[in-house]
């Protein structure tokens, strides 16, 4: 496996002060910056749009001037007219749950049509065979530990045997394909998550409750090494 991946969720971090929060949370050590899209349809609650990932861009790089990738995860239902304008903003990676779109291979398509690597995000109780017609479109599969739509909430224990059975999935593919883990994800269970198999690990309060973030993303790593 390649050397795991954290993805600080900007759900918990202060919103008054975006710019700086991205670039701290890089400066301390960030692989991409996770940007949770909710619109109180999909989901019971309502955060960002492109504008917003546009305005942090430009705080998406490294001291040394090396791109940090936005990882959208849109909780939004219809999905289809957000994308070009998450590709103009400057995304990354777009994640989208398969329940909000009626054509899940053709957005998926259109995800990558635009540059952008594209995912599928299944919640808890989403069967993992939606993903199996659709391996050869999937850059990454998110799956969801909590229930989307808040930060902070409680790791969902089924969810470990959930990731072992997608990691073997994957791993049978033969694709390159990330396995994300998103929601309830801390320093006492991520050596857990990882060992059962994600490459990619979401950290919202995790990362930004508590201050200090070089010390957090330090612990998230220290803990899933083991
Ligand atoms: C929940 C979001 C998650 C969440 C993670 O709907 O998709 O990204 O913000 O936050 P924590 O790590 O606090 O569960
Ligand atoms: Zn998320």
């Amino acid at each position: 496996m390649t050397s795991l991946r954290i993805a600080p969720s900007l759900l918990s971090a202060d919103f008054a002060r975006l710019g700086e929060e991205v670039r701290a949370v890089i400066a301390a050590g960030a692989d991409l910056i996770h940007f949770d899209v909710m619109d109180n349809h999909y989901v019971p609650n309502l955060t960002v749009g492109p504008m917003v990932c546009q305005a942090i861009r430009p705080h998406c790089q490294t001291a040394d001037g090396r791109p940090v990738p936005i990882d959208v995860h849109l909780m939004v239902q219809p999905v289809d007219a957000l994308i070009p304008m998450f590709a103009e903003a400057g995304a990354s990676l777009i994640t989208f749950h398969p329940e909000a779109s009626l054509h899940v291979d053709r957005t998926l398509q259109l995800i990558r049509s635009l540059g952008m690597k594209a995912g599928l995000a299944l919640n808890p109780a989403t069967p993992l065979h939606l993903i199996d017609h659709v391996m050869d479109r999937l850059d990454l599969v998110l799956l969801m530990s909590v229930n989307p739509g808040f930060g902070g909430q409680a790791f969902i224990e089924s969810s470990l045997p959930k990731i072992e059975l997608l990691r073997k999935r994957i791993d049978a593919s033969g694709r390159d394909i990330w396995l994300e883990v998103d929601g309830g994800v801390n320093a006492r269970n991520i050596r857990r998550v990882v060992a059962a198999g994600a490459d990619t690990v979401v950290a919202g309060s995790a990362v930004f409750t508590g201050g200090d973030y070089r010390h957090s993303i330090a612990a998230l790593r220290d803990e899933a090494a083991g």
